[in-house]
């Protein structure tokens, strides 16, 4: 590699750390550049968005045959939550609690993608996001840094296989770096306002798991903090990415991030936003093509060192000789792998198999769920009953909507010969339209039971989709409102790629099944749960609030010196009532972090620990028995959390530590052993360093964060 190094003209160098878009966008700089001319010339180092086997191959040929040193290209795109078959979104495979399925997830979409000439993911989304008006939070796994962390492990380890040089494997990008989910009012792309301590305890452990997990690149975010844009901060970018966690690989602008330093306003022109990028310690320009043409004349000045040059392009051809490239460029473009390994039956049941552990029972009133599939006739109505396209969720990828099975052709395969299924769409997603109300009141007349599809269309979340509202958009609780004064057994499929403020829905429909956007399967999926082939077990990664008003909430929070009792809401005029508190709710969310119900019912009892005390430095052993005490076989998600009572700085009121996805027969019970070390009784202390602190612990084990039993005990010093 120094050889080659040794022979590259500054040019060239800056070649490859210039990454445009494969086809120009509206977003690109400057005039449309003759794409193959570039390459011939050395002056592009990888794409964004250019897949498939052909057109891969095609580029690639030109580099490594036509350039003046043949260094091969590098694909990168966008495989998110899926290739072709795309799975659930990222905050429905979080909520299946389940790492395992997850890491299997991103394994599948690595297959197919590589198999498409991609080479380099920029997933997976470590961000933690604690504000569901910010459209962004369905790409990552939620409120929880310890779940985001596992998670952020896991998909790592999927994308990049344990071998980077075999064909199936592609380089994963942790992003973006750092609290791009702590957006002022939810807003994309806004400010962040975090302390140093809710950076390390909140934001920054997704991204320390996924270097830990050998992760080989983190895409710096569009946000600033205190005044500094992620792609000009050195401290966070140089000082903690990779001083302190030790990351050597490369860190890649956000598209066009390094030219938005001047719409931020901390460079006056390009080559200033160069300069400040590339010391802050940005390897990639991702389009902005400002490190290309600018950082000639910054070098010249003195503004930035060949040291620093030579460093980033070091790191891309590292990475290039970590896939295999340097030995067989054409290796991913393979077109008869291409068709082989591409939405392949296998693939497909990986996808409903993790459809289907994503879903959550918010509630089920009457044992509404499940529905016998001998019914006469079933209702599906609602707007996303027949909606191909939303099921596919925000990143599609390569997916296709001919390629998904909606609700309504699930619950068509599932049901028996005799049984009639009746549609009617009843409204739109948003808009005022009712016309359709009467068609589905008629279609719920004829009905055994309802089955009502609503929630948001896939892209009301995602990128720049930030919502001021959390509410159900357009006519369509007016809808729900309409047949449930019918009076049949109803049933609501919840799409959504955010927690929506659904209580009114949750106040009068018996049963709510939260669906997010599921992906190729969705029907399929659904039908498993909806017919009871699988009870739901999902949990909530997410906090969902009663009103858009009581954002930011979230389970992991600080007690406060005034903490609020459950009915605070009720009586403004008691002087007692001075608690931090709002006068018109009470101060609890609608569904709690960990929520989640199934088709039976589980029981804990005896948590036990091994000691009393421990040592600071310790270990502690805690048991749980859980009893399946209904009559189905299901899973269940055993969660445990920790709170320390107190310590020098205020602690949350409880952290997750902890859980496992177990199954369990009807009458079955099992003992679930957790073990617990410093690292999960560690804050960060006044001096912003990880300490375990004597004093007094609970342990709560239980199936959501609010329904919890409870152990105590003590570290003491030693
Ligand atoms: C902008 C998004 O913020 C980022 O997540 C994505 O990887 C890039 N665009 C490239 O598409």
């Amino acid at each position: 590699m120094e050889a080659l190094l040794a022979r590259m003209t500054l040019e060239e160098k800056l070649g490859q750390l210039n990454q445009p878009r494969g086809l120009p966008s509206v977003t690109d700089a400057g005039p449309p550049e003759d794409r193959e001319e570039q390459i011939r010339a050395g002056r592009i180092g990888s794409f964004l968005g250019i897949r498939g086997a052909a057109a891969t191959k095609r580029l690639q040929r030109i580099a490594v045959e036509e350039s003046r040193l043949g260094i091969p290209l590098l694909f990168a795109d966008d495989v998110i939550h899926g290739f072709r078959t795309i799975f659930p979104v990222p905050l429905a495979e979080a909520a299946s609690f389940d790492v395992a399925a997850v890491e299997s997830s991103a394994r599948v979409a690595a297959v197919e993608a590589t198999a498409h000439g991609v080479h380099w993911t920029f997933a997976p989304m470590v961000d933690i996001a604690r504000d569901p008006r910010w459209g962004r939070i369905v790409e990552g796994s939620g409120e929880d840094p310890y779940l985001g962390s596992l998670l952020a492990a896991a998909r790592v380890r999927g994308f990049q296989g344990s071998d980077l040089g075999a064909d199936d494997t592609l380089l994963a990008t942790a992003k973006h770096f750092v609290a791009y989910g702590a957006a002022e009012g939810g807003r994309d792309y806004n400010t962040a306002e975090v302390s140093e301590r809710t950076l390390r305890e909140i934001y920054l452990p997704p991204f320390h798991a996924a270097v830990k997990a050998g992760v080989q690149a983190v895409m710096a975010a569009f946000d600033e903090i205190a005044g500094v844009p992620m792609h000009a901060n050195r401290e966070l970018v140089r000082g903690v990415l990779r001083r302190e966690f030790g990351f050597d690989g490369i860190v890649i602008s956000d598209h066009t991030g390094v030219r938005e330093l001047i719409a931020h306003g901390v460079a006056a022109d390009p080559q200033a936003a160069g300069v400040l990028a590339l010391r802050a310690g940005i390897d990639i320009d991702m389009v902005s093509g400002i490190y290309l043409h600018d950082l000639p004349a910054a070098l010249r000045a003195g503004q930035v060192s060949q040291t620093d040059i030579d460093d980033a392009v070091r790191r891309v051809l590292r990475a290039k000789y970590r896939v295999g490239l340097f030995n067989d460029p054409y290796r991913y473009c393979d077109p008869t792998r291409e068709q082989t390994r591409t939405l392949t039956p296998q693939h497909r049941k990986a996808a409903r198999d993790m459809a289907r552990k994503s879903l959550v029972l918010l509630k089920n009133d009457g044992n509404v769920l499940p529905l016998s599939k001998q019914l006469r006739t079933i209702a599906v109505i609602g707007p996303l009953a027949d909606d191909q396209r939303s099921m596919l969720g925000s990143w599609n990828g390569a997916g296709r909507a001919e390629d998904v099975v909606t609700p309504l052709a699930g619950v068509r395969a599932a049901v028996a010969a005799g049984t009639r299924v009746l549609y009617a769409k009843g409204t739109s997603v948003s808009g005022a339209d009712s016309s359709g109300f009467d068609e589905a009141q008629a279609v719920a007349r004829e009905a055994d039971a309802v089955l009502l599809c609503i929630g948001e269309q896939s892209d009301m979340s995602g990128e720049a989709r930030s919502r001021s509202s959390l509410d159900i958009p357009g006519m369509q609780e007016a809808l729900a409102r309409t047949l449930l004064a019918g009076g049949k057994p109803l049933a609501v499929i919840l799409f959504t790629g955010r927690p929506l403020s659904i209580t009114w829905l949750a106040e009068k429909a018996p049963s709510i099944l939260l669906a997010w956007f599921p992906g190729v399967e969705a029907g399929h999926a659904l039908a498993d749960v909806i017919f009871g082939t699988e009870s739901p077990a999902g949990r909530l990664p997410v906090t969902f609030p009663r009103t858009v008003g009581q954002v930011p909430i979230y389970y992991n929070h600080k007690n406060t010196g005034r903490p609020p009792q459950p009915d605070d809401n009720q009586d403004r005029q008691k002087p007692d009532k001075n608690t931090s508190r709002y006068l018109d709710l009470p101060p609890t969310p609608l569904y709690p972090f960990g929520h989640g119900l199934s088709y039976t019912t589980f029981h804990y009892a005896d948590l036990r620990l091994n000691a009393q005390q421990i040592p600071q430095g310790g270990r502690l052993q805690v048991q749980v028995d859980v009893t399946n005490t209904g009559a189905r076989a299901s899973d269940e998600v055993v969660q445990l959390y920790v709170h320390e009572n107190a310590a020098s700085v205020t602690p949350p009121v409880k952290q997750l530590r902890r859980f496992q996805r177990i199954r369990l027969r009807p009458g079955e019970r099992r003992t679930v052993a957790f073990d617990l070390g410093s690292d999960d009784l560690a804050f960060y202390g006044l001096e912003l360093r990880p300490i375990v602190e004597p004093g007094k612990f609970r342990v709560l084990a239980g199936g959501s964060s609010v329904s919890l039993i409870e152990a105590t005990f003590e570290v003491v010093p030693g």
